[in-house]
């Protein structure tokens, strides 16, 4: 029953500056004093700190700050691993989602065969030759199956990737073309805003944890706080309209919650400039709550 967390105040995998503020957001709107009401001891082991590059460094490819994202995440992967090989349970506070190279690597140096449940407007399954922008944030999905920069894929190892039939998208609205053609190619499962709209929450979760909790030994929630509608969190960097509601995005979590599954967690993309009196890392901190177990009675 103990939690620890990792702050990563890195906004390099991102072009709007704003979520290196993120950790510090989630803990002010009081993300140890939540979990400690739920009975987990926590341990905040505080923030990897990034070094700022005065420019934007391309390294010789089109990948923004390909150097420091990739010292940061090795070091994540390595707290991560750290952490849960002494029975913990990771929670990583963002910073950019570039981070999930980091977690997920981390995970694997201890699961053989984690599910994990991505919730985001985006699919962040774009590789250096499909990404409109070189933005690494939106790359994390197709470097944990082993696609993309070398320097990304090697990461916790390159054996240490996970298998796309143990991996579901939930809440997605905005893929660029290469994106939808790796999807598919890989067969990964995506529920969209449209499946979400025709099938309702809590269907869309009864099939999402089937698949996650089956033949698999861990499950990890990685959620991208633009994955919920702008107007119950604006303080992203990358809004999408006809997102999740407050509630819908709860009920995810209760349902995860219920059905008791999830090892490792990470809360991204908050940003702090675009964000109206810290109503978006609020918003995350209840989230966690519900993830992790709070009930109204
Ligand atoms: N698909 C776009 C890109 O590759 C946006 C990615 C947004 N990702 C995110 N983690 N918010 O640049
Ligand atoms: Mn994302
Ligand atoms: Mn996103
Ligand atoms: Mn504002």
């Amino acid at each position: 029953n103990l939690i620890s967390i990792i702050g990563v105040p890195l906004d390099l995998g991102a072009d709007r500056r704003g979520v290196d503020m993120g950790p510090s957001a989630i803990r002010y709107a009081r993300v140890r004093e939540k979990l400690e009401e739920l009975g987990y001891e926590v341990d905040d082991k505080g923030d990897i700190v990034p070094h700022r590059p005065d420019s934007c460094q391309l390294d010789g490819t089109k990948l923004k700050y390909l150097d420091e994202i990739e010292r940061v995440n090795t070091e994540l992967c390595r707290q991560v691993a750290a952490e849960m090989g002494k029975g913990r349970f990771p929670l990583v506070l963002g910073g950019d989602h570039s981070i999930a190279i980091g977690t997920l690597s981390g995970v694997l140096q201890h699961k053989k065969k984690p599910g994990v449940l991505w919730f985001d407007a985006h699919g962040d399954i774009n590789t250096a030759e499909t990404s409109p922008s070189g933005n690494i944030h939106g790359m994390p999905v197709a470097v944990s199956f082993g696609r993309g920069h070398d320097r990304l894929t090697g990461v916790g190892g390159r054996e240490a990737k996970l298998d796309p039939q143990r991996f579901v998208m939930i809440g997605v609205r905005d893929l660029d073309r290469g994106e939808k053609m790796l999807l598919k190619e890989l067969g990964v499962t995506v529920y969209t805003m449209h499946e979400i709209d025709m099938l309702g929450m809590a269907k869309v979760m009864e099939a999402a944890i089937r698949i996650v909790s089956t033949d698999t030994d861990g499950v990890h929630v990685s959620f991208d706080m633009d994955v919920m509608d702008p107007l119950h969190a604006p303080g992203v960097g990358t809004p999408v309209f006809g997102g999740l509601t407050y509630r819908e995005s709860h009920l995810a979590m209760e349902l995860i919650a219920a059905a008791d599954i999830v090892t490792s967690a990470e809360f991204v993309e908050v940003n702090t400039v675009l964000d109206h009196r810290n109503q978006t890392a609020k918003v995350a901190v209840a989230l966690m709550g519900s993830l992790l177990g709070e009930r109204v009675l």
